[in-house]
């Protein structure tokens, strides 16, 4: 899979984008606006299971966010089971050295669209933690809408926080 976001790409992860994966991936700043299962550190093992899991992925729903040159981020979706079916997570983080340049709001359109080209969704959701108003805003440019705020639904680096969840529908 790739989506053209000149210059950057979304696209399927390579063996070769281990060491970049683990460069970018291994940073506090980024983990801790993440799920746990997310691992902190982030070493080059890590990086080369993740990327074997998406290889095997079946439908392919995990990608790479990717300048010309190397991998900078990630991007992915959970698809739900069961009367969920219709629904799916989107998620996504990016490597400190590029924040700041609308890379991920350009990349979370792209991925919106191709989500909704490929699976039979009616909606995306997104979850943010309180203390994230960039992606809140990431969200917000992307045409997502805030439906809730979960109040002390996660346990984050060793603190009870709310949690925001935004959603957008097929147009
Ligand atoms: C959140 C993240 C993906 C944003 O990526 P990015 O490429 O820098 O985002 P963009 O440049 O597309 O947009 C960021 C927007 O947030 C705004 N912003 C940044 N910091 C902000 C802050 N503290 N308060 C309010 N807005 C802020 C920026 O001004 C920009 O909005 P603008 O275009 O209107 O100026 C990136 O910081 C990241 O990977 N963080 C760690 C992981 C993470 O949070 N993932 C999302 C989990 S829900």
């Amino acid at each position: 899979m790739k989506i053209d976001i000149t210059p950057w790409q979304v696209r399927s992860l390579r063996p070769d984008d281990a060491e970049a994966l683990a460069r970018y991936a291994n940073n506090r700043s980024v983990w801790r606006n993440l799920n746990d299962a997310f691992p902190h550190p982030y070493t080059i093992g890590d990086a080369r299971a993740w990327i074997a899991l998406t290889q095997a992925e079946q439908p392919e729903r995990n990608f790479a966010l990717a300048s010309p040159t190397e991998l900078i981020g990630g991007i992915g979706l959970k698809l739900r089971d069961d009367v969920f079916r219709r629904s799916a997570e989107i998620g996504y983080w990016l490597g400190e050295p590029f924040w700041g340049q609308g890379i991920a709001n350009a990349a979370l359109r792209a991925l919106t669209e191709w989500a909704f080209a490929e699976f039979d969704l009616v909606r995306i959701e997104a979850r943010v933690f309180e203390w994230n108003p960039a992606s809140c805003r990431v969200l917000e440019k992307a045409g997502y809408d805030r439906e809730a705020r979960m109040r002390q639904a996660v346990y984050k680096d060793g603190l009870v926080i709310d949690q925001f969840i935004y959603a957008t529908l097929r147009g």
